[in-house]
């Protein structure tokens, strides 16, 4: 299927999405509530197969990786050792005249990727221009255009790093007015100061307020395995290096949040924390970085969709960090990150607790704070890659249109549906017993209403790599048609044989070998 069909507009995924039952707007009834999602029948089912994919790529097939589930309630000094109650803030800045509220930091970023983009838009230019005797690098080195905007993103980029590591929310403020920044809504430059926002949700443990203590819903789900990095170090058998995997929800109290389920303020993480000897965290950095790379590009996301993102402002405990960005409909943007988080989290919470979380090292005869390289990667920002890279409108060669989610099929929702030709002559009665066979390894969906044509696109829009379809041979020659999501053709196989097709089609090591 042929990419210009894809659809890039985010409104029409979301309807999409909402028509056919994967996101639903929470609580919808009282006209929902921002940046809240419910996940409805099929995407309930998307996100349980992407997140499964995720654990047995992480855990199942690494030997040395365990999983954990730890809860979202922890005690309050794990957040004060973080550095989330003192340092998890975003700098917000408001437009006086729309009233939006905006991410300081994102609208600067947002304005040097735009003379980037000039950059790049000239470079085409020449190009088509010269043709095949076009010299690019030269060209980068001494067009005075080009050279007059790389100034000026380096310029920018030098004081917006010092800006943020200094937390100099002044200087942000003059970087947005000397970039001549404009609300997108109100298209004015009149801007408030920039001001600091703790992203935490905080509640209180206990039936009364006054003896309660106020915990925090955790922002992260990696703190979850730092401070159980030595239950599982004593109980698992495993050896640095080692990983600790999780999955779970997690709050933040996002002030901009407008790109559907992107940036939410309940979403799930998955998290793996590697344990490495000081000194070799850099390799695995390295190594992390590949696989991760690779485990996107498996999910049918085309390489020009990805792209790596080097941070410009490493938080102070980490010495490298990377994001692995998707080209979501509103263009690249973050979808996981992975840090070098030395052993700043670790030592952090030695110092708090008081307890030792060291490792022996048999091999250097010596105790150590473990190095951690991490991978983090968003569950509902995965499954808005998803959707995006998957739902098309294709052109047929009769003149129609159909919708499609051309799913990779191990993440797809339904993996059959099984249709009766007619609603009589004992044709549902056969299709029961395939129904009934099937379901015991797959999501299998049953449907005998409406023409068959009309059947055959519902199940396109949800994403179905596989019609079956019963008819009156059918009792006769135990034979069905099969019919593929994709191609559309359609086959006509023995009933005994369907286990074997779906099972093949649908299995996930397809995609990782
Ligand atoms: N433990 C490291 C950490 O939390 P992060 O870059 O803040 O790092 C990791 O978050 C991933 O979590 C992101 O790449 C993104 O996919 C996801 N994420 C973060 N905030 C989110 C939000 N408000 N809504 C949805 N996903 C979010």
């Amino acid at each position: 299927m042929s990419k210009e069909n894809k659809v890039t507009d985010l409104q029409d995924i979301i309807s999409h999405a909402k028509e056919y039952g994967f996101v639903f707007p929470s609580s919808e009834i009282y006209d929902g509530l921002g940046a809240v999602y419910d996940y409805g029948q099929y995407g309930v089912e998307l996100k349980k197969n992407i997140q499964e994919y995720w654990w047995k790529s992480m855990v199942q097939l690494h030997e040395n990786i365990v999983g954990l589930d730890a809860a979202i309630f922890m005690h309050p000094k794990t957040w004060k050792a973080s550095g989330h109650v003192d340092a998890f803030n975003d700098p917000l800045i408001d437009n006086k005249d729309s009233k939006k509220r905006y991410r300081a930091d994102v609208l600067i970023e947002e304005a040097m990727t735009k003379i980037e983009d000039k950059i790049t838009k000239e470079v085409d230019k020449a190009e088509k221009k010269f043709g095949e005797t076009f010299d690019k690098a030269m060209f980068l080195q001494t067009n005075p255009n080009v050279l007059r905007n790389k100034e000026k993103v380096a310029t920018i980029e030098a004081r917006f790093k010092k800006a943020l590591e200094d937390s100099n929310m002044d200087e942000l403020k003059q970087i947005i007015v000397d970039l001549e920044i404009v609300c997108p809504i109100s298209g004015t430059r009149n801007w408030t100061e920039v001001r600091q926002f703790n992203l935490m949700f905080s509640t209180q443990v206990g039936a009364i307020a006054d003896e309660s203590e106020t915990i925090y819903l955790r922002p992260e789900t990696a703190q979850g395995i730092f401070v159980n990095f030595l239950n599982v170090l004593n109980t698992s058998r495993q050896r640095i290096p080692f990983g600790i995997a999780q999955v779970g929800k997690a709050f933040r109290n996002e002030v901009v949040a407008r790109q559907f389920i992107f940036r939410t303020r309940e979403f799930e993480q998955m998290e793996m924390q590697f344990f490495v000897r000081p000194g070799t965290e850099m390799e695995w950095f390295e190594k992390w970085k590949e696989t991760r790379m690779a485990w996107h590009k498996s999910l049918g996301f085309a390489e020009a969709d990805l792209k790596l993102h080097k941070h410009i402002k490493l938080a102070f405990y980490a010495n490298a960090a990377v994001d692995i960005e998707y080209n979501f409909p509103f263009g690249f943007k973050e979808i996981e990150g992975i840090h070098s988080r030395t052993n700043h989290d670790l030592t952090q919470h030695q110092n708090m607790s008081g307890k030792k979380l060291q490792y022996f090292d048999h091999e250097l005869n010596e105790s150590y704070v473990p190095y951690v390289v991490e991978t983090s990667i968003g569950l509902n920002r995965t499954i808005l890659a998803v959707l995006s890279n998957s739902y098309k409108v294709e052109k047929l060669e009769d003149g129609t249109e159909r919708t499609v989610l051309n799913f990779p099929p191990f993440l797809a929702p339904i993996k059959a549906a099984i249709l009766p030709l007619v609603k009589k002559d004992g044709l549902p009665e056969k299709a029961r017993e395939i129904m009934n066979e099937l379901k015991f390894d797959h999501l299998c969906f049953y449907d005998e209403k409406d023409s068959i044509g009309k059947r055959y696109r519902r199940q396109d829009a949800l994403g179905t790599p596989f019609c079956i379809t019963v008819d009156h041979d059918t009792l006769t020659d135990n034979k069905v048609t099969i019919r593929d999501r994709d191609t559309m053709k359609q086959e006509r196989v023995d009933i005994s044989e369907l286990r074997r097709i779906v099972g093949e089609k649908v299995d996930w090591r397809k995609a990782v070998k």
